[in-house]
């Protein structure tokens, strides 16, 4: 069986972040044949276009954590009803120079947490958006819309809530299927 190496994101930089709990959950709850790793950005500099000629040593390094991953996932907040500015400044690092964009053809999927009843919904449906046009083939559903109550996920990612936390092995199921189904029809570096 392949084991697929999922490198995931997490939109939140604070200490206290619920999608870092939802992610500890996610590990733990996933099938076999995934491997995470975390794929860090609190350090880059804000991009521009004047660096596409000389990338800064962390934005190569971020870069080639994309590349190196079999898939991606997303975990995080709604900020002001998109996603924060600080992965949304990761993603066009790994974007950029124009013709190397590496999300393209990488098999990805989208969840967050927010103690708002709609649960990073609209956040979620911008991501994808900045996903579609960088040909990132998106897991369509199952869509995962965590509304966090207090102590629904502890700090070790264990998931109080039965419901909740068949729902997110489902998930997990379904991502794995997901990245199976992208990576068996298309070739990895066509
Ligand atoms: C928020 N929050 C929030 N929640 C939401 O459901 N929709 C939103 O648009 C926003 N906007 C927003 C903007 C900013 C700048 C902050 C700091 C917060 C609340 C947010 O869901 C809450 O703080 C979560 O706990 C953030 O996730 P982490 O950081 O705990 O993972």
């Amino acid at each position: 069986m392949t084991t697929f190496r999922i490198g995931y994101l997490v939109g939140s930089l604070s200490r206290e972040s619920i999608n870092r709990k939802l992610v500890k959950a996610l590990i733990r709850l996933a099938p076999d044949g995934m491997t995470f790793h975390e794929i860090r950005f609190a350090d880059l500099p804000l991009y521009n276009r004047d660096y596409d000629a000389d990338y800064p040593a962390e934005a190569l390094k971020f870069k080639a954590a994309i590349q190196e991953s079999d898939a991606i996932l997303f975990v995080t907040p709604e900020y002001n009803r998109s996603i924060p500015g600080g992965l949304k400044n990761a993603i066009d690092w790994a974007s950029r120079p124009s013709g190397t964009n590496a999300f393209a053809r990488k098999p990805t999927a989208v969840i967050g947490a927010s103690p708002g009843a709609i649960g990073t919904a609209v956040a979620q449906q911008s991501l994808r958006s900045v996903l579609g046009f960088l040909n990132a083939p998106q897991m369509n559903t199952v869509e995962g819309y965590i509304q966090f109550t207090p102590g629904l996920i502890t700090d070790d990612g264990e998931v109080t809530v039965e419901s909740t936390e068949g729902f997110l092995r489902k998930y997990m199921m379904e991502f794995h299927a997901h990245v199976t189904r992208v990576l068996t029809v298309l070739p990895r570096d066509g």
